[in-house]
């Protein structure tokens, strides 16, 4: 991505920022509108090296953070910059089907202007029922960070755009975070997105596994949508806590994903990225897998998307799946079909034990027990690899996670070898929320750990084959905010009729969608 700067001076941010006073959240009703153009950049301090990835940009700023005064600086407010003025009713007019660039600049108590990034901005842009997305968010080093926001033609309409911010100065990546946790809402903006006439209707072609295929680092945004254009808004849980709203028969919307809607159980919702998901039926994925054998390895996600894909595509009904299990699994309908599944839980090398993470890998048993799993009976051909709420509570800085990325991705390159024809699948941590938020595994820090430990596999696996990349903190992070799908970490817990934090029942279909995107990793 380019680094945008151009028409801009510091002397003009203070001058916006004079109006804007400290007040958070004001930025239209205060801004002179010259300031408010779009085109109009703030100055950067930090000139982006083109030939660092994102995860070494980002190691740098950690290791130069504390080197200058100003680094001691907390960020207390934020002004936008580049979106237009509000029309009177409050609602801002952005055109649909394209990007538009603008950027939220952070500045001191005493009103300057902020010199360095790492404060973690969270975005959201949601039209009620039917569109849900975060709009991506580049750090420029200098205090100032770039918002890229794109809404579909075929869902013009009102928006709700909201700026959090969770932590300031890095502060998230510290190992005991909680005192820092910011948490506050900084913008909230009414934007009207408006359809040309002219409009060529948008059409994803259906995403095969060479669209995930990743050979250098990970895309560092998906920039991927739940958006949703058939539901039931009488929609009821049913006894047993399951989200049974439409007809089993009811197809999705072409421009959305293909396949039956339903079976994602949400209601409608459905989650697209540069590609649109097949939602497979169980013969479909029957005939996939029949005769494979998968490897996971990961936290305890990985056994609610095990258990998700046995239950809810494959016919079983299984109440839970171990942390550690190696076992055959038949097609209940046509018993000659046979699926090998082993998954290896790393957030721990005792099962009954957390907080290692990929430090597990340090215990010379635990690494020979890795091994002979994945051997035994053949190699895996599939093999889905994640790491991170588990680091984020065990290792104190960041040099340290990016030793154990280091040390992970060797191990895996020497048990899969250069030759390997197994589907490696690198899924990144979801985005934590809730609880999370204050703790070790926030997801300022789950974003900063997903970026090194991807960077670390590419360098070592991107030259297999299928070295494939999903993004699950892109596809969680529009549900992270509120209990509707998740405990703060686990976004596929099994259903239930019963009291869910702040509700009764809750949905599962996150963690349902990414299994779909996992079947066309293996299967497409
Ligand atoms: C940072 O600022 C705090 C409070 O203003 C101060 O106590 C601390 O010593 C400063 N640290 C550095 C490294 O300048
Ligand atoms: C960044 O520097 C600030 C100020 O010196 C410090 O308070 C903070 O803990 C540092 N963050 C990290 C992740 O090193
Ligand atoms: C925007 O948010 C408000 C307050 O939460 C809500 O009442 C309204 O329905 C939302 N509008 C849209 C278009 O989502
Ligand atoms: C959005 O803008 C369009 C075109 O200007 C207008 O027709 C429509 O009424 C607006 N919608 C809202 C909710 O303001
Ligand atoms: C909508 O949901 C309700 C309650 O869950 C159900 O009874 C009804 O059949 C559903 N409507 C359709 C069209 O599926
Ligand atoms: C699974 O089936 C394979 C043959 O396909 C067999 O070698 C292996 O022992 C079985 N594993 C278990 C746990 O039953
Ligand atoms: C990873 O750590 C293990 C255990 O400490 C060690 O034996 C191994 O050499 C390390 N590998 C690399 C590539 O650093």
């Amino acid at each position: 991505m380019d680094h945008p700067r151009k028409n801009f001076t510091p002397a003009a941010a203070f001058a916006a920022f004079g109006f804007a006073c400290v007040s958070l959240g004001l930025y239209v009703a205060l801004l002179p509108p010259e300031y408010l153009d779009r085109g109009s950049l703030p100055a950067g301090l930090w000139a982006r090296a083109p030939d660092l990835s994102s995860a070494e940009i980002l190691l740098r700023r950690v290791a130069e953070n504390g080197t200058q005064g100003c680094h001691n600086v907390s960020t207390a407010a934020a002004v936008l910059f580049g979106i237009p003025r509000a029309e009177d009713g409050g609602e801002i007019t952005l055109a649909a089907d394209e990007v538009h660039k603008f950027w939220i600049v952070s500045y001191a108590a005493d009103g300057s202007r902020r010199c360095s990034g790492g404060d973690f901005y969270e975005t959201d842009i949601s039209a009620g029922p039917t569109w849900k997305s975060r709009p991506p968010v580049t750090d420029l080093g200098d205090g100032s960070y770039l918002v890229e926001l794109k809404v579909n033609g075929d869902f013009a309409g009102s928006y709700n755009f909201t700026v959090s911010l969770v932590y300031t100065n890095f502060h998230g990546l510290d190992h005991l975070p909680g005192k820092w946790a910011f948490k506050k809402e900084m913008f909230r903006l009414l934007i009207n997105f408006t359809a040309g006439s002219r409009r060529r209707k948008h059409q994803l072609h259906t995403c095969a596994a060479s669209d995930l295929r990743s050979t250098t680092s990970p895309p560092s945004q998906w920039q991927g949508r739940w958006s949703r254009t058939k539901f039931n808004s009488s929609c009821q849980l049913d006894k047993n806590g399951r989200y049974l709203c439409l007809d089993p028969a009811e197809q999705c919307d072409e421009s959305q994903c293909s396949g039956a809607i339903n079976s994602l159980e949400s209601n409608g919702w459905v989650y697209s990225a540069h590609c649109k998901f097949r939602i497979w039926n169980s013969a479909e994925a029957w005939q996939c897998l029949d005769g494979k054998k998968l490897f996971f390895w990961g936290d305890s996600n990985h056994q609610d998307t095990v258990r998700n894909l046995l239950n809810f595509v494959l016919g079983h009904q299984l109440k839970f799946v171990d942390r550690i299990f190696v076992a055959n699994f038949t097609n209940p309908a046509n018993p000659s079909q046979v699926v090998r599944l082993a998954s290896i839980f790393n957030g721990h090398p005792d099962p009954h034990h957390n907080f290692l993470g990929l430090g597990s890998l340090y215990v010379p048993q635990y690494r020979d027990f890795v091994r002979s799993v994945v051997r035994q009976g053949g190699m895996p051909d599939a093999v889905i690899l994640n790491s991170g709420i588990h680091d984020g509570m065990n290792w104190k800085t960041m040099a340290e996670f990016l030793e154990a990325a280091r040390n992970a991705s060797v191990f895996w390159k020497d048990l899969l070898g250069d030759e390997s024809k197994a589907r490696v699948v690198f899924r990144s941590t979801v985005a934590t929320g809730l609880g999370f938020r204050d703790l070790g595994s926030n997801p300022h820090k789950m974003e900063a750990f997903n970026s090194i430990l991807g960077e670390e596999l590419a360098k070592e696996l991107g030259g297999l084959e299928h070295f494939m990349f999903v993004d699950d903190y892109d596809i969680t992070f529009p549900w992270h905010y509120d209990f509707c799908c998740s405990d703060g970490a686990h976004f596929g817990q099994p259903p239930a009729l019963k009291y869910w934090f702040d509700r009764i029942g809750h949905f599962y279909f996150v963690d349902l969608m990414l299994v779909h995107i996992l079947l066309t990793a293996i299967c497409s």
